[in-house]
């Protein structure tokens, strides 16, 4: 199977987890649009959904579904969103689409976490793709000295604006054996709005585009 066919799998997959008159947690991304596209075809029994990127925003209202603000909903049941990389602990680097602190906030809220993710997503190391962490804008070059000083090599995603008016560097060379641990202590550096990595708050079900389930 193809990379897009096991994506619009993953996505079409995910809509078993949807109850009817709930509000869906909705993420960002390739897989999270064959969701959507899931979702509008059921879209008269749900309540709404709230949204992780403008992008996504743009997408559910063109498919007629509502976008509610996350202040105004009480509980998330399911929160559906892809994944850059992926390990057995379910623990994520999420970013490549730079909604990584949307989507961070939504998961957090969310009573059940489904990550949607091709087999290629899936590493025994998280670390390959490089770990995206949103800044402050002016925090940026001290943000990058303190990630050298712990071994990451950050580069500025010099093109991206997040939807929060913040700056992205993406961070190589790494091997995270210890997800958890580099979270909360990347989490601690002054400036730093977003680590990509979801440790603390993993998924709780992934689905796989080839049909595995863990
Ligand atoms: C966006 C994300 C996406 O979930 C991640 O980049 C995967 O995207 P895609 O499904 O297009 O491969 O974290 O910030």
């Amino acid at each position: 199977m193809d990379i897009e066919a096991q994506k619009r799998a993953a996505g079409e997959a995910a809509i078993e987890f949807v109850e009817d008159h709930a509000v869906i947690g909705v993420g960002t991304g390739t897989t999270v649009k064959y969701f959507i596209d899931a979702l509008a075809i059921m879209k008269h029994r749900i309540d709404g959904a709230v949204s992780s990127s403008e992008q996504s925003s743009r997408l559910l209202r063109a498919q007629g579904i509502q976008v509610l603000d996350l202040n105004a909903v009480g509980t998330i049941g399911v929160y559906v969103d892809g994944a850059d990389e992926c390990d057995r602990g379910r623990h994520l680097i999420k970013g490549g689409g730079g909604a990584l602190t949307r989507e961070k906030i939504i998961a957090a809220v969310a009573k059940k976490f489904v990550c949607i993710v091709d087999a290629h997503k899936c590493v025994e190391v998280l670390g390959r793709f490089p770990l995206p962490v949103e800044v402050i804008p002016m925090a940026r070059s001290y943000v990058a000295r303190e990630i050298e000083r712990r071994g990451g090599t950050p580069v500025w995603r010099a093109d991206c604006v997040t939807d929060n008016g913040n700056w992205i560097l993406d961070v190589h060379g790494l091997s995270i054996t210890d997800p958890e641990h580099l979270e909360s202590e990347w989490n601690q550096i002054t400036g730093v709005v977003t680590v990509g990595l979801f440790a603390h708050r993993p998924a709780d079900v992934v689905l796989v585009g080839d049909g595995r389930r863990f």
